[in-house]
C-alpha cells in the first residue's frame, strides 16, 4: 500500500514499520530507539538476529550523540561522500544504540541517504534503521513492487520511484589505523583514493566477514545461476549489452557499469517473474569499478561466496 510521507511518519513513530525509498535500494524503515519496533523489522525480514542493522540519519553531524570519539579521516569521508551511499562502521556509546541493532557488537553502521522524499522523513522521525527491505536471501528491492512482491501488497510503502543507484551503500569500517571494505557498494573504491589518499581494501577470504552481512546467502533468485566461458548450450543467458549471443535463447543483458548496478536486481527479479530454472552467466564480465560490485553481487547470486 502506497503510504504519504506525513502516513509513514505517523507509522514509524506508532512503532511500526515502513518502506522508505533511499538512492541505492529501499530500505525497510523502524525507529533506531523502539526495540519491538527493530524486533518487527527483523521478523518482517527473516533476518538472523547476527545481522546489524545501520542507522540512517538525516545530517552527518547527528553522528556525534552516538560516539565517543571519530576514528581519523570520518570527517573528510562525510564531507565528500554524505548524503549519498557510504555506510561508515563507528566504535559508539553502546549505550546510545539498544544491542538488537547492532547484533551487541560494539560498533555501529551509519548512513546518511540522499533521496531527497527520505531525507524530510528522517527530519520529521529521527534516526531509523533500515535494512534493504526484501526478504533475507533475496535481491534486494529497488522499486515499490520488488517491496511488494516480498511483502505483499498491503505493506506500507513510501513511494519514491525507482531507486537511482540499485547497489547497496559501499561499507568502510576502520581497522588498525586504515579504513577497509566491509561491503562492496554504490561507491567504487578507487573513488575513496582523493579523500584517503589510498584505495581501501576488501579483508581476505578465510577471516571472519568484516561486516556481518557476509556470511548470509545473499541476492538469490530462485533460478539456479552459474558462470560459464561457453554459452552456446545456455538454457538463458544473463550477459552484457555490448556483446554477441546465441539466438533464441532467453537475453537478460546489462548495459554500462552504472546501467549494470542500476538494472540488476529487477533483473534477477525478473528471472523468477518469468518462471526461470536456470540461466547462465557470461564469466567474462568486465573489471573495474562499479563492475567489482556487480560481480560480487553475481557470485553471490549464483551461491558462489
Ligand atoms: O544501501 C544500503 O546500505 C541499504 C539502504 C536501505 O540504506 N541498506 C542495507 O542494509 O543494505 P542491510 O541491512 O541490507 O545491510 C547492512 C550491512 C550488513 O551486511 C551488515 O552486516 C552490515 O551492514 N553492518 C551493519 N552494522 C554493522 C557493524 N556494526 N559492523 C559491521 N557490519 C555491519
Ligand atoms: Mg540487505
Amino acid at each position: 500500500m502506497r503510504v504519504t510521507l506525513e502516513e509513514a511518519v505517523r507509522l514509524l513513530l506508532q512503532g511500526e514499520a515502513v518502506a522508505i525509498p533511499t538512492e541505492t535500494v529501499y530500505g525497510l524503515a523502524a525507529r533506531y530507539d523502539d526495540r519491538e519496533a527493530v524486533k518487527k523489522v527483523f521478523a518482517l525480514k527473516k533476518r538472523p538476529p547476527a545481522n546489524p542493522l545501520i542507522i540512517h540519519l538525516a545530517e552527518s553531524r547527528e553522528v556525534s550523540r552516538f560516539v565517543e570519539a571519530l576514528p581519523e579521516g570520518v570527517e573528510a569521508l562525510a564531507d565528500a561522500f554524505w548524503p549519498g551511499p557510504l555506510t561508515l562502521v563507528l566504535p559508539i556509546k553502546t549505550e546510545a544504540v539498544p544491542a538488537v541493532v547492532r547484533a551487541d557488537l560494539s560498533t555501529q553502521a551509519f548512513r546518511v541517504p540522499a533521496h531527497p522524499l527520505t531525507r524530510q522523513l528522517l527530519t520529521l522521525t529521527g534516526p531509523l534503521v533500515a535494512p534493504s527491505a526484501n526478504l533475507s536471501g533475496r535481491p534486494s528491492a529497488v522499486d515499490p513492487e520488488h517491496v511488494e512482491e516480498d511483502f505483499g501488497k498491503a505493506f506500507p510503502v513510501l513511494d519514491g520511484g525507482r531507486c537511482g543507484k540499485g547497489l547497496e551503500s559501499t561499507i568502510l569500517l576502520f581497522q588498525h589505523g586504515v579504513w577497509m571494505v566491509g561491503r562492496l557498494g554504490s561507491i567504487p573504491l578507487e573513488a575513496f583514493e582523493k579523500v584517503l589518499g589510498y584505495v581501501p581494501q576488501l579483508a581476505q577470504g578465510g577471516e571472519r566477514p568484516l561486516c556481518p552481512g557476509q556470511m548470509f546467502r545473499h541476492y538469490a533468485p530462485k533460478a539456479n545461476l552459474s558462470f560459464h566461458e561457453d554459452l552456446s548450450k545456455a538454457p538463458a543467458i544473463i550477459g552484457f549489452k555490448c556483446r554477441v549471443y546465441p539466438q533464441g535463447v532467453p537475453l537478460f543483458l546489462l548495459g554500462d557499469a552504472e546501467e549494470a548496478a542500476f538494472e540488476l536486481y529487477a533483473l534477477l527479479r525478473e528471472l523468477d517473474r518469468q518462471g526461470m530454472k536456470e540461466a547462465w552467466i557470461d564469466a567474462a564480465v568486465p573489471k573495474g569499478g562499479l563492475w567489482e560490485t556487480v560481480l560480487e553481487r553475481l557470485r553471490k547470486a549464483a551461491h558462489l561466496v
